[in-house]
């Protein structure tokens, strides 16, 4: 069995592990951890660093890395924890590498994984909600308010989240935004949003595996 590794830097609140996320996460003990807030690189897109996740061949096999992980997630994960799982789409290629590569951008892929897919290119691999983003935005131009701001607003009627991590460019983009704070979503209101996106499973005993 292999030793478990020191922290990087520790100190009496805090200690940072450094090393793949799913061997790092098998060395906690079950239950150990009251929060996890990840963003892993989203398929095929960036160039972090070796061994990371994305580069897998298919979108497939990277949902399973991912999922192999988060089932490591779920195990150390705290039965009153939360996770949160910042993870984007990304549009399916024609071609197995980016035209301009890292000269480019030094992130960028030189070799993107080529999707066998049954998508044809220029699509989002995941664009299976679109229905659900219709009816989303119908129910806000009923309401009157920015889609962004109603899911916002959506953050600050539930009850787990104190300060929801915002993300403007500009400063018209941060005003727009304050508007969230006045919008009030009454039952009628949240019900028909759970109506339109019901979740999947029960959070969060059945998400993770
Ligand atoms: C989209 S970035 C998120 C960065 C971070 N949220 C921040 O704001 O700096 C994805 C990160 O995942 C890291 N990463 C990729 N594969 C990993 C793995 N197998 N284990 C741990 N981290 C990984 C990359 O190095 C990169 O820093």
């Amino acid at each position: 069995m292999s030793a478990i590794r020191e922290p990087y830097w520790s100190d009496e609140h805090a200690a940072i592990y450094h090393g793949d996320a799913r061997e790092v996460l098998a060395e906690r003990p079950a239950g150990s951890v009251d929060c996890i807030i990840t963003s892993p690189p989203y398929w095929g897109l960036r160039h972090y660093c070796e061994g990371q996740y994305g580069q897998e061949p298919t979108p497939e096999t990277y949902v399973e890395n991912l999922r192999a992980t988060f089932a490591e997630a779920r195990r150390v994960l705290a039965d009153d924890g939360t996770c949160w799982l910042n993870l984007g789409d990304v549009y399916a290629a024609n071609s197995d590498g980016w035209a301009r590569g890292a000269a480019f951008n030094p992130r960028q892929p030189s070799a993107r994984p080529k999707a066998r897919l049954a998508l044809p290119p220029k699509n989002l691999l995941g664009d299976r909600h679109r229905d659900k983003i219709e009816q989303y935005e119908a129910f806000c131009d009923e309401l009157g308010e920015d889609p962004a701001n109603v899911g916002l607003a959506w953050l600050l009627h539930q009850k787990v989240v104190t300060a929801p991590i915002i993300g403007p460019r500009t400063l018209d983009q941060l005003d727009g935004t304050t508007r969230a704070l006045e919008i009030k979503l009454d039952e009628k209101a949240l019900a028909r949003l759970d109506e339109i996106f019901p979740g999947f499973k029960t959070a969060p005993e059945e998400y993770a595996w």
